[in-house]
């Protein structure tokens, strides 16, 4: 048995240590708003924080967490950066498909409340892991922007 916290909630989940945390929050803690992509670390789809840091859900062994706090998108809204980020999104209609958005909220999360005055060449080095095939990252890096600028 593992236990982790997950969103401030504290869960134990009978996981293999091997397994990635995307399939522990997706498929025994059951929040889905983690996506799977590639698998393989190439996408962002999956991005989580650990202690506020976006880290690829994917390929992160449950077993490697340890005390450190995990926070999906469902409550990433309740932390000041992810009000700001998911506020610029909603403004700024960013979302096309929504596949790669919550992966996307999380890493531009992640990115402001270690620099709450991101340069273009932050943004793009945080953001260059997200893929998005619908071709959003123009709006992505104006959502950004707008979010640094309510900080
Ligand atoms: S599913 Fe994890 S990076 Fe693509
Ligand atoms: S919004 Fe469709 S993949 Fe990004």
């Amino acid at each position: 048995m593992t236990t982790l916290t997950v969103n401030g909630q504290t869960h134990t989940v009978d996981a293999p240590p091997d397994m990635p945390l995307l399939w522990v929050l997706r498929d025994l803690v059951g929040l889905t708003g983690t996506k799977f992509g590639c698998g393989i670390a190439q996408c962002g789809a999956c991005t989580v924080h650990l202690d506020g840091v976006a880290v690829r859900s994917c390929v992160l062994p449950v077993a490697a967490i340890g005390e450190r706090r995990v926070t999906t998108i469902e409550a990433v809204g309740d932390t000041p950066a992810g009000r700001k980020v998911q506020t610029a999104w909603r403004q700024l209609d960013v979302v096309q498909c929504g596949y790669c958005q919550s992966g996307q909220v999380m890493s531009a999360a992640s990115l402001l409340s270690s620099n709450p005055n991101p340069t273009d060449a932050d943004i793009d080095a945080a953001m260059t892991g997200n893929i998005c095939r619908c071709g959003t990252y123009n709006r992505i890096r104006a959502a950004i922007r707008q979010a640094a600028k309510e900080a």
